[in-house]
């Protein structure tokens, strides 16, 4: 059952020391057998949360010959998985059915079997409050399932991106305190009874080219001994594992690639907003200054962020400066600005609308892909959602079409996609290009179209009076 493409692992540590004590601890029962277990494939994996994080980790382990028990919340998802169907774009139906017919791979919606697990990871989402506020609610409710069905020896790791200090704040003190009930009232040890790190996912719906397995991953442990074992454990698996020294550094690390693409991000959205006012194309721009080879990385600008990462992680990290007195501007700043660019595209289809002597009000207007980025079928935080209610809010009749996604039943919307045609703009007063998948024939929605707002240079090869670019 171990696949021969799994290749030797090479565990990256960075600045660790552990000191006599820490080494002892090492030497205990529980932590030698965790390690063998680990080592030989023979731990029981346990996932919490099985969405676009944690069921392609599920396949993962269950491919590389561990047992998993995925946990998850969402009765109807369990339901579809143990029938061997799957509901992630990047996880193929065939895979989920093979390990589930192979016993390799169950799931639950109750958490009694949390109880036979070595490792637990935690995989549940992180959104932000209507306040904008940190949204923790998912971590505890998973740690309190975790803390009812708990034994010695479990390695707990929690996924979900977010704010330094969480893992030891909210994980630890619940772990430890579980020790309570099933240790003679003596709460638990972490790094001798139980085991406690932080490890960011990092994966990209849709990328076809970097997955679980060959996306460096990386792990801070509470104690060396959590560390040690995290490391172990994901480098059966994954090609590359960079330790850090602790888990606040592990949960910083997510925080500042996640803040690097929001504020680099933000930085070419006000690229745009300028090369409008100065009359310069910000596309060609940004494709020169690609030429530089090094220095330079090229960032695109966009009807606005998406997805469940770039929008809400970086305001993690400001909800805790603020909480030390410290505001982070880098971060509001890019908020700002990239949050206000669904309202900015909205102006330039009213500007578009304009050159035929139309208003907003009472046009026909086709939103082209609703996905928040190409090649997804994933609405969540998506730019294009904010944008079909701005412009209902203007008058405009709305409709989109998006291959990827049938139906939008969300936010305050109930919409089908229109049917694609060769004539798909000819019935519409602009069609806006909010996503651009790669399937869709953009020289035939030109080509049937009155006018197009292209948010995304999907007509990069077109040039056009009918085409107003962001
Ligand atoms: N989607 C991404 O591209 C991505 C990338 C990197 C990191 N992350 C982070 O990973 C975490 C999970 O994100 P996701 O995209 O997989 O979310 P998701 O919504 O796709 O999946 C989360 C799953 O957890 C389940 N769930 C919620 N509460 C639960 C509970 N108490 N017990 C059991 N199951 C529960 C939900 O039903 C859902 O199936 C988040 O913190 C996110 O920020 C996501």
């Amino acid at each position: 059952m171990i696949p021969q493409n799994i290749t030797a692992t090479k565990v990256v540590q960075m600045k660790n020391n552990p000191t006599a004590a820490s080494n002892k601890l090492k030497e205990t029962e529980i932590y030698k057998k965790l390690h063998s277990l680990l080592l030989a494939r023979e731990a029981q994996v346990g996932v919490i949360g099985l969405g676009y994080v944690g069921l392609p980790l599920s396949m993962a382990f269950a491919k590389a010959g561990y047992h998993v028990t995925g946990f998850d919340n969402n009765p109807q998802k369990v339901e579809s998985l143990m029938e061997g169907k799957s509901y992630i774009q990047d996880v193929p139906t065939s895979e989920v059915e093979q390990y589930v017919r192979s016993q390799y791979f169950s799931a639950y919606s109750e958490f009694t079997k949390l109880n036979d697990c070595d490792v637990i990871v935690v995989c549940v989402p992180t959104p932000l409050s209507k306040a904008k506020d940190p949204d923790v609610s998912f971590i505890m409710a998973a740690v309190e399932k975790i803390e009812q069905h708990s034994r010695p020896g479990q390695l707990i790791i929690l996924e979900s991106t977010t704010y330094p200090g969480t893992t030891r704040e909210i994980l630890l003190p619940q772990l430890e305190k579980s020790g309570e009930i099933r240790n003679n009232g003596k709460a638990y040890e972490c790094g001798r009874d139980f085991f406690l790190a932080f490890s960011p996912e990092r994966v990209d719906p849709g990328n076809p080219k970097f997955n679980v397995i060959n996306t460096p991953k990386v792990v801070g442990g509470v104690t060396d001994a959590c560390g040690e074992l995290a490391a172990v454990f994901y480098s059966q698996v994954m090609e590359r594992v960079i330790r850090v020294s602790s888990p606040e550094s592990a949960e910083m690390v997510k925080l500042l690639e996640n803040t690097f693409r929001s504020v680099n991000i933000g930085l070419v959205n006000e690229v745009a907003i300028m090369c409008e006012k100065l009359k310069i194309d910000c596309w060609e721009v940004i494709e020169a200054a690609s030429s530089k080879p090094f220095g330079f990385m090229a960032f695109y600008p966009g009807p606005g962020l998406g997805g469940h990462c770039i929008p809400i992680d970086p305001s993690y990290l400001s909800w805790k400066l603020r909480s030390l007195n410290y505001t982070a501007r880098f971060i509001e700043l890019a908020v700002a600005i990239n949050s206000s660019m669904p309202a900015f595209c909205v102006d330039k289809v009213a500007l578009a609308l304009n050159e035929d002597q139309k208003s907003v009000k009472g046009s026909k207007v086709l939103i082209l892909g609703v996905a928040y980025k190409r090649d997804i079928d994933d609405l969540r935080e998506s730019p294009a959602l904010d944008m079909i209610h701005l412009l209902q809010a203007r008058g405009a009749k709305v409709d989109y079409h998006d291959p990827y996604i049938p139906r939008i039943h969300w936010d305050g919307l109930d919409m089908e996609s229109v049917t694609w045609s060769d004539q798909i703009g000819s019935k519409y007063d602009v069609v806006v290009i909010t996503t651009d998948h790669a399937k869709v024939d953009y020289a035939k929605v030109l080509k049937s179209s009155v006018r197009v707002v292209d948010t995304r240079n999907a007509l990069k090869d077109f040039r056009d009076e009918r085409i107003t670019k962001l």
